[in-house]
């Protein structure tokens, strides 16, 4: 019998933050001739063992896709069951959160998010701000190019009211200005369902990831995928634009 997935990896190389995208929900209800909420509520058990496997491991960074900026454009009822799933999870799992050591952050268009659901959030967002173990970063009513713009029109706003030299904005200062600062750089982003695309997701973040692109619909990805992800990831060589004998 194959031994254990998780006593296969390195623990000495794992990646410290993983990005991923959690697709395929509404094809996961559709195969069982069911409504794709019900796909998505199914994802928050993948959501959970997820999270799970990445304490286990002691990984100190996850951030997932959980809802873009363009699936605000759905149809209204799918738009309206996914914010009453988020505000009924986060009530369930901040105390679970709580029990694990989980520090919830949130990254996104989130003034766009109904008034419950934020305030579910914040209350969240608070209540586990004192937790070290993990940061769980939700990527909601996210655009990475609405974060980019963003970061450039502060850095715009600083220059104009003379804050700012022009000459001293470099990768590393619009960097600051991205709503993901201080995180490190994902090193391994996972998309599950098969498709093949970023679809707008930490695209300055991701610059040297490794990527990762499983069939698996989203709420069967459990624990053991994800060591698999991450088994593979180790197995890549991470050359930054160097040669292999320089990185050897
Ligand atoms: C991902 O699953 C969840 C969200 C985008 C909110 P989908 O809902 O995109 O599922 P598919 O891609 O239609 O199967
Ligand atoms: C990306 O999935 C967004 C999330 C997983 C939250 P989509 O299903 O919205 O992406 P596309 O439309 O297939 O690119
Ligand atoms: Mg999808």
């Amino acid at each position: 019998m194959e031994t254990n997935i998780i006593e296969r990896l390195d623990r000495s190389k794992l990646p410290q933050h993983i990005a991923i995208i959690m697709d395929g929900n509404g094809r996961w209800a559709k195969e069982r001739g069911k409504l794709r909420v019900f796909g998505h509520k199914k994802g928050v058990e993948s959501v959970r063992d997820i999270i799970e496997g990445v304490l286990d491991l002691g990984i100190p960074y996850l951030t997932l896709y959980t809802f873009s900026t363009e699936n605000w454009n759905r149809p209204k009822l799918e738009v309206a069951a996914l914010m009453e799933l988020l505000v009924s999870s986060i009530a369930k799992e901040t105390k679970i959160m709580l029990d694990k050591g989980v520090k919830l952050n949130a990254i996104g268009n989130l003034e766009q998010l109904p008034t419950k659901a934020l305030n579910s959030l914040h209350r969240s967002i608070a209540q586990t701000a004192e937790n070290t173990k993990c940061t769980l970063t939700l990527a909601l009513s996210y655009s990475s190019r609405s974060e980019i713009a963003q970061a450039a029109k502060a850095l715009a706003q600083l220059v104009k009211e003379g804050d700012l030299d022009v000459d001293a904005i470099d990768e590393q200062l619009l960097n600051q200005h991205l709503q993901t600062y201080p995180l490190p750089e994902p090193e391994l982003m996972i998309r599950t369902s098969g498709e093949q695309r970023i679809s707008n997701y930490l695209l300055w973040q991701l610059a040297y990831a490794e990527l990762y692109f499983t069939p698996t619909l989203w709420p069967d990805f459990r624990r053991n995928d994800l060591y698999q992800a991450i088994l593979e990831y180790q197995k890549r060589e991470r050359r930054f634009g160097l040669t292999s004998e320089q990185v050897k």
